[in-house]
């Protein structure tokens, strides 16, 4: 076995990075103000919530917490497009650039926009102070359905 040099891709690497807690952070409250992160979310109803998550949380897990419906069928594993959401285009630029999987998975996603993205590739981080975001009409939950996307 070799071990991986810098310049060694390492496959998984930086999902195993977003993806180290599977909710247990986003249930506690922000420990300072400094911290707050506030969202809206409107789900498929219209229905507007104002929610008050922290920097580090995964907005999938977040929406959770606030039972709001953001699926999540594969628990972040980017497998999936159910958390699938549209980012108010004010903030669109303000997150990290989507990973090359999380593009691919957004290709196979039904009501695709320009500015979608996967709820649990979302990380909140103070400059997305504000954040509006939209559930799709529908998603469409192959993980389920047992076929798994394979890399291009
Ligand atoms: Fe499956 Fe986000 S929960 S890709």
């Amino acid at each position: 076995m070799t071990t991986p040099t810098s310049t060694t891709p390492i496959q998984g690497a930086h999902m195993a990075i977003r993806v180290c807690h599977h909710g247990e952070y986003e249930m506690q409250d922000p420990k300072s103000p400094n911290e707050v992160v506030r969202i809206v979310v409107i789900d498929r109803d219209g229905h507007k919530y104002d929610i008050k998550g922290k920097i580090g949380d995964n907005l999938l897990y977040l929406a959770h917490r606030y039972n709001i419906d953001m699926e999540g069928a594969c628990e972040a594993s980017l497998a999936c497009t159910t958390c699938h959401v549209y980012v108010d285009n004010k903030y669109f630029e303000v997150l990290p650039e989507a990973l090359e999987e999380e593009e691919d998975l957004l290709d196979l996603a039904p009501f695709l926009q320009e500015n979608s993205r996967l709820g649990c590739q979302i990380i909140l981080t103070k400059e997305m102070d504000g954040l509006v975001v939209t559930l799709p009409k529908a998603t469409r939950n192959f993980y389920v359905d047992g076929h798994v996307p394979q890399p291009h």
